[in-house]
């Protein structure tokens, strides 16, 4: 695995991969490597034949210090984690090497005004500013995100969209530990107990799909029920539990066929987000 840490050698990494014929798989990340991340890998790997990922913790869309400050860090591990999981190069850049003067931004209207949106100012524009970087640098055909920000997933294949990249989108399934809590770096920060509590982000989603294939669709039903599970687990709070609809991301009066539906809720100062997505089968719903 070739380690990159400026700009131009991954340039040239990837210019050698082309000339071998090679199709370009990217996967970015902020580090701290779980299964969920080289699930993604492991999807780069059936569709193109050179692996990229990045790794680096963008201050741009951290809306509040303290997270930034304490977000986890192990580059030694991840390193291994990465060349175990088939990435072929990582890159690695410092703030530098990243933001020279830092004058242009990218955003994505309309998508980003509900769900984390609401709550992170200036989250989503980091984000989109960060990937479109990432996109020109590493220019892939391929490039993966996870289910688990489904704002972001949906917004970045709009951005690709309307801005023209040339990159084929992947949005690949949410990775659960056994006990259905989504994987996320940011577990770490929980204690043994806020980790047990946590567990009813993913049983409120159970709930929701249990209640869609008994026929309740109407929103405010859903939540409602919704919030009497994920209270269960004492939160300090709740950002939102939202029924969407998939392509504008906008609060849908009932839930049907490609409605999201999403839950954010803070234990202790940790920040965690659940979601799933609703798909019609037959008389049923699939909810994935
Ligand atoms: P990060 O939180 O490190 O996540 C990197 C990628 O892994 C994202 O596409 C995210 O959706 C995906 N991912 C995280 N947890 C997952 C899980 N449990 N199952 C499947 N996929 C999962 O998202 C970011 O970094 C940043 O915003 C980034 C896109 C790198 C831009 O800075």
């Amino acid at each position: 695995m070739k380690i990159a840490h400026s700009i131009d050698e991954v340039r040239k990494a990837v210019r050698e991969a082309r000339k071998e014929g090679k199709r370009i798989g990217f996967v970015p990340t902020m580090g701290f490597l779980h299964d969920g991340h080289i699930s993604l890998v492991s999807i780069s790997r059936e569709n193109a034949d050179f692996h990229v990922m990045s790794i680096f913790v963008n201050r741009l869309q951290f809306n509040d210090v303290y997270d930034f400050n304490t977000y986890p860090k192990d580059l030694e591990r991840d390193l291994d984690v990465a060349e175990k999981g088939g990435v072929d190069l990582v890159f690695i850049p410092d703030d530098s090497e990243m933001y020279k003067n830092n004058l242009t931004t990218v955003d994505v209207e309309m998508l980003t005004d509900n769900l984390c949106g609401a709550h992170r100012p200036g989250h989503f524009r980091g984000v989109f500013t960060v990937v479109s970087k990432l996109f020109n640098i590493v220019q892939p055909d391929v490039a993966v995100f996870g289910q688990k920000d489904i704002q972001q997933a949906v917004s970045l294949e709009k951005m690709v969209a309307d801005l023209n990249f040339p990159i084929r989108m992947i949005i690949a399934p949410i990775k659960r530990e056994s006990d259905g809590l989504a994987m996320s770096s940011r577990n770490k920060h929980l204690s043994p107990e806020q980790r047990t509590d946590a567990l009813v982000l993913n049983r409120s989603l159970k709930k929701c799909g249990e209640l869609l294939n008994s026929g309740v669709t109407e929103s405010v039903k859903i939540v409602s029920e919704m919030r009497k599970v994920i209270e269960e687990g004492s939160p300090d709070s709740i950002d939102y539990i939202s029924v969407v609809d998939y392509d504008t991301l906008k609060d849908a009066e009932f839930a049907g066929d490609r409605s999201v539906i999403a839950v954010a809720a803070f234990w202790g100062t940790t920040r965690l987000i659940d979601n799933m997505i609703a798909v019609r089968e037959g008389n049923s719903y699939k909810c994935k």
